[in-house]
């Protein structure tokens, strides 16, 4: 099953949320009935998250519609005296499942770092929500890619260590493909995805961990990507702040993925 997730950053406004939920109740349940090969995660601001979880209803409370709702980044603590933090217990209560954690954009202009990873997918597997694990070298690490993706994979790999049955999602992101128009091609991205993969494989976990990718994913791109053999789905920015929008990536993607089964 192929995930589509849409990260909104800080961007959204309630006559927009209002329209967006829309259009999305109106017609995704039958595109997932017609062809169910692609689930949706929308990510929106975290002041959005329950304007969201209401506006979409069912969507969102019934595993079995195919659509999921997450937040952009998680608390490292739990209930109490953090100011200004959201926890992984509110983003439940609001049926969100999943986090997207250590994206670029944190990492660099946040600080966020490996310590507070590590904490943040901590309060994530507690909770059950899985982590969507940002990793991406910049266009200057391109050489050193696999030492980049090692350090940055480590965070997660230590926590999935301990939780065999805790689910995780990992986003190939190459920095330089974020926002700027200039995706990765399918043939790059995949090896990316491959190197990401043997490196889960070595520390032989037994969880199923999906590889999605991430940066300058439009309508026209998708199925390129997901028509790979490691891509497992998008992370899609941009993109996805039009609802019309992603449910033509979601709606190509599925037309990819029932060609891929009919030969
Ligand atoms: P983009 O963003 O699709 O706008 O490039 C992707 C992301 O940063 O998650």
């Amino acid at each position: 099953m192929i995930i589509v997730i849409a990260n909104w950053k800080s961007n959204g406004s309630l006559p927009a949320i209002g329209e967006w939920c829309g259009e999305m109740v109106d017609k995704f349940p039958q595109i997932h009935i017609d062809k169910p090969g692609c689930q949706v995660c929308v990510c929106p601001p975290h002041i959005f998250i329950s304007e969201f979880a209401d506006k979409l209803g069912s969507l969102v409370q019934q595993p079995a519609s195919g659509f999921a709702l997450g937040s952009q980044d998680l608390s490292p603590y739990a209930m109490g005296a953090y100011t200004g933090e959201v926890n992984a217990q509110m983003l439940k209560e609001f049926f969100g499942s999943y986090a997207i954690l250590g994206h670029s954009e944190r990492r660099t202009l946040f600080g966020e770092n490996s310590t507070a990873l590590s904490q943040k997918v901590k309060q994530s597997f507690a909770s059950d929500i899985t982590p969507i694990f940002c990793v991406g070298e910049t266009a200057g690490e391109r050489e050193k890619i696999s030492d980049v993706l090692d350090e940055q994979l480590e965070p997660l790999l230590q926590e999935l260590k301990h939780r065999p049955d805790a689910k995780a999602i990992v986003a190939y992101e190459p920095v330089w493909a974020i926002g700027t128009g200039q995706a990765a091609t399918p043939k790059v991205a995949n090896e990316a995805h491959l190197l990401i993969k043997d490196k889960l494989a070595k520390i032989e976990l037994t969880n199923s961990i999906k590889v999605v990718y991430g940066g300058s994913v439009t309508a026209d791109n998708a199925k390129d990507f997901t028509g790979m053999p490691d891509i497992d789905g998008l992370l899609v920015g941009g993109a996805s702040l039009k609802a019309d929008s992603l449910l033509q990536i979601v709606q190509n993607v599925q037309n990819m993925q029932n060609m891929q089964n009919l030969v």
